[in-house]
């Protein structure tokens, strides 16, 4: 199967004609990699210090985050799972490229990264190979790239046991669908110039060190 090789990536920080438009932030990470609470963090950190930001996530708030969510329990297909979160991006680009117009800053819990990650792996049976770059290229025309992602590291059976999963079966299949995904961001993290960190440190830590990145932008 021959797939066509996406167009670049419409940047957030090229489009900024109006000097006050917002900085894009998105964090990264395998589930209960602290993606949340680091998110939330920063968004406090930045209203504290008097700078306008948004938190937000994906699968939204919205009606089509609720199809997302419906998705994952009742979907037979796995392609039907991917372009609902494909949907709901659409929308929520809309409203992102909004806020950034606004001149506020924008902390977004998972964007397009965590498509990329987790729907090569679910898809990989079904597209093999191509399904990195088919999922990049119907994600394209309508996403912005971020000022930054951060990706959380952390050792999959760590982030497990800080979600409080129990051992048995279910767990070892998570604990492998999920060494997959941290492949998978890793690979991304090399390609899109995703800015890793150590997830595994105490909070406090973790927080310093996305907050000075912050900061210097
Ligand atoms: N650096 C840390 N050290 C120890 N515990 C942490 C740290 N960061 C977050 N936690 C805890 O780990 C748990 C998972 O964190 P969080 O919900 O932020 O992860 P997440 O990446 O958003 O997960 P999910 O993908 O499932 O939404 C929470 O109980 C949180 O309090
Ligand atoms: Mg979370």
């Amino acid at each position: 199967m021959s797939i066509a090789v996406s167009a670049p990536l419409t940047s957030a920080a090229a489009a900024t004609e109006v000097a006050a438009r917002g900085r894009f932030l998105v964090f990264e990470g395998i589930d209960g990699s602290g993606k949340s609470t680091v998110a939330r963090t920063m968004h406090e950190r930045m209203m504290a210090a008097g700078r306008p930001s948004v938190l937000t996530a994906e699968p939204t708030e919205s009606w089509i985050g609720d199809m997302v969510r419906r998705g994952n329990k009742e979907a037979a297909s796995p392609f039907t799972e991917t372009l609902l979160y494909v949907a709901d991006r659409a929308e929520h680009t809309a409203q992102i490229d909004k806020w950034l117009n606004e001149g506020k800053n924008v902390v977004c819990d998972r964007y397009v990264g965590s498509t990329l990650a987790y729907q090569a792996v679910t898809l990989r049976p079904h597209l093999g190979e191509p399904a990195r770059e088919w999922l990049r290229s119907v994600n394209a025309p309508f996403t912005l790239r971020p000022d930054v992602t951060f990706l959380l590291l952390l050792d999959p059976e760590l982030a497990m046991e800080r979600l409080g999963s129990r051992p048995g079966r279910e767990k070892f299949e998570k604990l492998d669908f999920l060494r997959s995904v941290d492949e998978e961001y890793r690979r991304l993290a090399e390609k899109d110039g995703y800015v890793i960190i150590d997830a595994a440190r105490p909070l406090e830590q973790v927080a310093e060190d996305v907050w000075n990145i912050i900061a210097r932008m």
